[in-house]
């Protein structure tokens, strides 16, 4: 079943899908997320299997993965670096040429963007980013359906982001250009936007302000992420620090435009990069984007399984 012919297609960086496939994700998301609400049976990728590789911690991604794939028909595999040879030097590339035989799908969660390319590179079935020391594609992906969920299209509007120039802030950039919006960015001096890392074609999508409240002011949507990702544990003390101004708090919601959501991917450290009464006040949709997870994933993994369905 996944011997393929022509080269898979992946999901390793969010400018891997145009923006007519994002609308027709976005679409499939409501569908298959409206279907689920009424209890309806939906079942194309039986005997389908999903390999997920973790070497970082995860709640929502595995979750997310496991009960969608599960909720489609399919099945799916857990591996993690403590348990399997993945952690005791087997090549990649090796890796990827097995796992590839033995499954339909593989997501993976690493450290360097270069180690899922290079499992890509080998790969016969499809590869989908779970979350690279670079970039969050799949949260991406939740957190614009759940925009537009919430105040349709995401195209000209403003997306401010508070904090670390983090793989969150650089998968927002490759977003807006895909789907033309802008985002306003304010980091600490020192954690700037690295565009070359971002994978970025240029700077007409986004702004970088000094002051944190200057990039909110009017925007649409305000979201921040943790001050210290994983893998970069050694820095937290410097970083805490370094982030103190960067604050999510109420003065900068109030910046922002009336109807602004405040969004953050989760797990979250109120006090720290957001506070308390933004993440669990009125403006805040995090529940609806950690939910958006299952339901966008799965048109993902029907679209790379089953390609674009007949309308
Ligand atoms: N937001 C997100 O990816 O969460 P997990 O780290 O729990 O998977
Ligand atoms: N930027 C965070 C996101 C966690 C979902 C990290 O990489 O740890």
């Amino acid at each position: 079943m996944n011997q393929k012919n022509s080269a898979p297609r992946h999901f390793l960086q969010f400018k891997d899908f145009s923006r007519a496939e994002f609308e027709y994700l976005f679409e499939r998301t409501r569908q298959i997320k409206q279907q689920f609400k009424a209890y309806q049976k939906y079942w194309p990728l039986t005997d389908r299997t999903l390999v997920m590789i973790f070497e970082k911690a995860s709640t929502r991604t595995r979750l997310s993965f496991e009960a969608g794939m599960h909720q489609l028909g399919g099945a799916a595999i857990y591996l993690n670096t403590r348990d399997s040879q993945l952690g005791r030097g087997e090549p990649v590339e090796d890796a990827a040429e097995v796992i590839s035989r033995m499954s339909d799908i593989v997501m993976i969660r690493t450290y360097e963007q270069d180690i899922i390319e290079r499992f890509a590179a080998h790969s016969r079935v499809p590869v989908i980013n779970g979350l690279t020391n670079e970039y969050h594609p799949c949260q991406i992906l939740a957190d614009i359906y759940t925009f537009v969920e919430h105040h349709g299209s995401i195209q000209g509007k403003t997306v401010a982001w508070i904090g670390d120039s983090n793989n969150m802030c650089n998968t927002w950039l490759q977003a807006a250009e895909v789907l033309d919006f802008n985002v306003h960015v304010s980091t600490p001096p020192g954690y700037e936007v690295e565009p070359e890392r971002a994978g970025l074609y240029g700077t007409d999508h986004f702004e970088e302000f000094a002051d944190p409240m200057d990039a909110a002011r009017d925007a649409d949507l305000v979201t921040t992420d943790v001050w210290t990702s994983m893998g970069f544990e050694a820095e937290n003390a410097v970083r805490t620090k370094a982030f103190a101004d960067w604050q999510v708090d109420a003065d900068m919601m109030k910046v922002a435009k009336p109807e602004a959501v405040f969004m953050h991917c989760l797990p979250a450290h109120r006090g720290e990069e957001v506070a308390a009464e933004v993440i669990d006040g009125p403006k805040s949709v995090v529940w609806d984007e950690a939910e958006n997870r299952l339901h966008a994933q799965k048109a993902l993994l029907e679209f790379l399984l089953l390609g674009k369905l007949r309308s």
